[in-house]
């Protein structure tokens, strides 16, 4: 049970407050590349505070706060030209740095511009995403570099499925040093919800955990367990996968790379993105992506219900009825809940450091670099490699990729090429055809909307 000061400590994440200022010494993705190659200037909420994102003249990118410093109409109405930003109100200009560079209605010996600076952050690509880091950046408390961590610069087929969730981002990285949750939230509750509708829920999620472990690391939190039937020599504890502080989480398993997301918005809303890159063993061809494809999907039903016949939704129904900042004062920790306590320490630990007006220790890093490679299992639960793929793939929020059936392929020709003949396009469909999305499907073109989960009457 935590006192109310202390959950809002650790969950406001706005300008001045403790959890706002640690978390901006960090960088954030706030857009696709696509997006900005499509309409060079996009709007952007990042901890509470807007700002105006920009695709400027000679490639690279410029953040600044979103209204205009003359009289705060906002910028992302403005004119993207050779030097900066130019506001579409009265035509002031900025350059990436916040300098303000002309101000065309004032007299021509005018030196008032000089004194006008716009509140501006620094923004690159990485992985096909726009980046942006808008915390200090002075002598003694530089910018850190932007960790350029594996899943983003290695060779690999990039599906982002992504949403905005109208919840405080803390419950949903509370829930990656929560092993427990995978055999009954992804385990028994899947399983029932297939007994109901008649499909076949992901192999492995439902076996118990035996031991799980938690070491504090440079990135955050390594995350391991024994499932029953494996031994302590499996991926899932030799090697597990980490809670990358402050926002994020590394996963993986069957040639599926990937970094789940959650870029706080404000105190109530978290853009959450599963950033995939498929890198099956044995596959090399991978097929050409100007860049990588995203999808929004969705997360509730035509009735405004949770949709929980997939891997997400579950943890997004998890997430998003803890209601919109967790009222952590009704809660009540158990032995179980280890990693949760561990990550609200170093949570308070990172905050004191930044408090007394130093840098965070943890997730970050100073040097440069070209790539920060994260311990990730590989073999998972314990599954047939290229099942636990097509499992992923059709029971997770890759089922509503525009990709689907190019990554279908190429694990099928990624088993062929290590040697594993027995998967073909048509067993591929007919695993796939057991799983809920399917199942769903087909139900729906039969009789309408499926209930998806428990509802009120009405
Ligand atoms: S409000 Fe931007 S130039 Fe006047
Ligand atoms: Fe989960």
């Amino acid at each position: 049970m935590l006192k109310q000061e202390l959950n809002e400590q650790l969950t406001q994440v706005g300008p001045g407050t403790p959890m706002g200022d640690l978390l901006r010494h960090y960088w954030y993705p706030v857009a696709f590349v696509r997006e900005l190659d499509e309409w060079p200037i996009k709007k952007v909420r990042l901890l509470a505070e807007n700002f105006a994102l920009w695709k400027r003249a000679d490639g690279g990118y410029g953040i600044m706060q979103e209204l205009c410093p003359h009289r705060r109409a906002s910028l992302v109405y403005g004119v993207v030209e050779e030097e900066g930003l130019r506001c579409g109100y009265h035509g002031w200009l900025f350059d990436e740095t916040g300098s303000c560079l002309d101000q065309p209605a004032e007299p021509a010996d005018s030196t008032f511009s000089d004194r006008i600076t716009a509140q501006a952050g620094k923004a690159e690509e990485l992985g096909g995403m726009v980046w942006v880091y808008i915390g200090p950046d002075t002598e003694d408390n530089p910018a850190p570099e932007l960790p350029k961590f594996d899943v983003y610069v290695d060779e690999g087929f990039k599906d982002v499925g992504h949403t905005v969730l109208p919840c405080n981002w803390l419950q949903i990285m509370e829930n990656s040093v929560d092993p427990h949750h995978v055999e009954w939230l992804h385990g028994r509750y899947f399983k029932f919800l297939g007994e109901q509708q008649g499909f076949l829920a992901p192999p492995g999620f439902q076996k118990k955990h035996v031991k799980v472990g938690f070491d504090e690391m440079e990135w955050g939190i390594l995350k391991r367990r024994v499932l029953e039937g494996n031994t302590e020599d499996a991926d899932d504890w030799a090697v597990g996968h980490p809670l990358v502080f402050p926002y994020c989480m590394r996963v993986g398993g069957a040639g599926i790379e990937q970094m789940q997301i959650r870029v706080p918005i404000d105190d109530t809303h978290t853009w959450t993105l599963f950033y995939s890159s498929h890198q099956p063993p044995g596959f090399s061809d991978f097929p050409e992506q100007v860049y990588p494809v995203d999808y929004e999907f969705p997360w509730l039903d035509e009735r405004g219900e949770h949709i929980v016949d997939y891997i997400e939704g579950q943890d997004i129904m998890a997430w998003v009825t803890q209601g919109d900042i967790n009222d952590r004062t009704g809660e009540h920790l158990g032995k179980s809940d280890v990693g949760v306590i561990m990550l609200r320490r170093m949570f308070r630990e990172q905050m004191a450091l930044v408090a007394e007006g130093g840098r965070p220790t943890v997730g970050t890093t100073y040097e440069a670099h070209d790539r920060i490679g994260l311990p990730c299992e590989k073999d998972k639960f314990g599954v047939d490699y290229t099942e636990f793929a097509m499992s992923w793939l059709s029971g997770g929020s890759m089922r509503y990729s525009p990709a689907m059936d190019q990554m279908k392929k190429l694990y099928i020709e990624a088993a062929t090429a290590r040697g594993d003949s027995s998967w073909s396009v048509a067993r591929a469909d007919e695993f796939i055809a057991q799983s809920a999305s399917e199942v769903a499907r087909r139900k729906r073109l039969a009789t309408g909307p499926a209930r998806s989960g428990p509802r009120e009457e009405r």
